[in-house]
C-alpha cells in the first residue's frame, strides 16, 4: 500500500504543486482544508480530501490518523502568528500518530537577528517546535517563488512597492515541489533544514518585468513609493494590499535576506533548473491555451 501523506495548506499556491508532485510519485495524498466542497472539485477523486481547521487540534489529529509524512505550506494572511500556531499544533498530531517524516515550508530570511518582524519571529519559533519535536524532518527555507509575481499585477497594472533593490533567487514552484517528493525518498534530507533557491538572481522589479514582457505584453509596470501604496490601500479600502505592505516593508529592510548555502539541499535532492524567462513562456502557452 502506497504512504500516505497529509498535506496543510494543500489547496495554497505552493502547497498545490507539491500535492500534485506527490501523487504523481505514487504516494496516497490527502488534503487538509477549511473548505472540502470546493478542494474536492478543484483535486478529483485522486486526492484524499480532508475537512479541517489547523486551530482546532483534534481535526489535525484525525486528520493525520494513518500517515508517513505530514507537509505543512501554511499562510496566516493577515495573522502572522497563525503559522506559528499551525505548525506547533501539527507536531503535536504528529508525535501523537507516530507520523516518520514531518516537512515544512519556511522562508530563506528566517534567523533569530530578523525576527524583530513578526511574521519571522513566527516563523522562526515554528521552525524551533519542529526541530525540537523529535520527530524526522525536514524545513525548506526558500526564496522568492516565481508564482508570487502574479500577485503583483492588478488589471493592466504590475506593481512593485518600495526601492526593493535586494536581489533574489526566483525558484519555480515545480522545482521546489520535486524536492520536497525527492526530500521523503533521502534518509540523510531528515533533520535538515535547506537553503531553496533558483537559478536567476535579481530584483522584484527585473523579475517582474522580465516576467511582463514574455507572459503578459500589455501590462505596464508601476513602481510605487511605499507612502502612495499606503494611501492606494487606505483611500481603496485594499485590506489584502494592506496586510502585504508590512512585508515588502520588510524584504525591502532585512540586512540578511538570503540567510544560507544552497549546495546541501541542492546535492540531497536535485538543484532547480527552471530559468524566469522558460517558466515565463510556459505561463504564457498556458493562459494561450485557456484563452483558445
Ligand atoms: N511567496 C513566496 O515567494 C514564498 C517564499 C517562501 C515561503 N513562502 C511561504 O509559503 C507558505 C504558503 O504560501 P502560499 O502562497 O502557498 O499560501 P496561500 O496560497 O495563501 O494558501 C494558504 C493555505 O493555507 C491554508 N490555511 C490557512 N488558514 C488555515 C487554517 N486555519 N486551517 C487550515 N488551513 C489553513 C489554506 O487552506 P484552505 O483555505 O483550503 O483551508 C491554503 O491552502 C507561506 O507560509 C509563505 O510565507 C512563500
Amino acid at each position: 500500500m502506497a504512504d500516505t501523506i497529509l498535506i496543510i495548506g494543500g489547496t495554497g499556491m505552493l502547497g498545490e504543486p507539491v500535492a500534485r508532485r506527490l501523487r504523481a510519485g505514487g504516494y496516497h495524498v490527502r488534503i487538509l482544508t477549511r473548505s472540502p466542497d470546493k478542494a474536492r472539485g478543484r483535486f478529483g477523486v485522486d486526492y484524499e480530501i480532508v475537512a479541517g481547521d489547523v486551530t482546532v487540534p483534534d481535526s489535525l489529529a484525525g486528520a493525520m490518523r494513518g500517515c508517513q509524512g505530514v507537509h505543512v505550506s501554511l499562510h496566516g494572511d493577515s495573522a502572522p502568528d497563525l503559522e506559528r500556531i499551525a505548525v506547533v499544533n501539527a507536531v503535536r498530531a504528529a508525535l501523537g500518530a507516530c507520523v516518520q517524516h514531518f516537512t515544512y515550508l519556511s522562508g530563506a530570511s528566517v534567523i533569530a537577528e530578523n525576527c524583530w518582524f513578526s511574521d519571522t519571529r513566527a516563523r522562526f519559533e515554528a521552525e524551533e517546535a519542529v526541530k525540537a519535536s523529535g520527530l524526522p524532518y525536514t524545513i525548506f527555507k526558500a526564496s522568492w517563488f516565481m508564482e508570487s509575481l502574479d500577485r503583483f499585477i492588478h488589471g493592466q497594472r504590475a506593481f512593485v512597492f518600495g526601492p526593493q533593490t535586494k536581489s533574489w533567487h526566483w525558484i519555480a514552484a515545480d522545482d521546489y515541489a520535486r524536492m520536497v517528493a525527492a526530500a521523503y525518498v533521502t534518509p540523510v534530507a531528515a533533520g535538515k533544514s535547506l537553503f531553496i533557491y533558483g537559478p536567476d538572481y535579481c530584483t522584484m522589479r527585473a523579475a517582474l518585468q522580465q516576467y511582463i514582457a514574455i507572459a503578459h505584453p500589455g501590462v505596464r509596470l508601476m513602481p510605487m513609493p511605499f507612502w502612495a501604496a499606503d494611501l492606494m490601500a487606505r483611500l481603496g479600502r485594499r485590506r489584502e494590499l494592506q496586510a502585504a505592505l508590512p512585508f515588502f516593508r520588510y524584504c525591502d529592510k532585512v540586512s540578511v535576506h538570503e540567510a544560507g548555502d544552497p549546495t546541501e539541499a541542492n546535492i540531497l535532492l536535485g538543484t532547480p533548473d527552471t530559468m524566469l524567462e522558460l517558466w515565463s513562456r510556459q505561463k504564457a502557452a498556458q493562459s494561450d491555451s485557456l484563452n483558445l
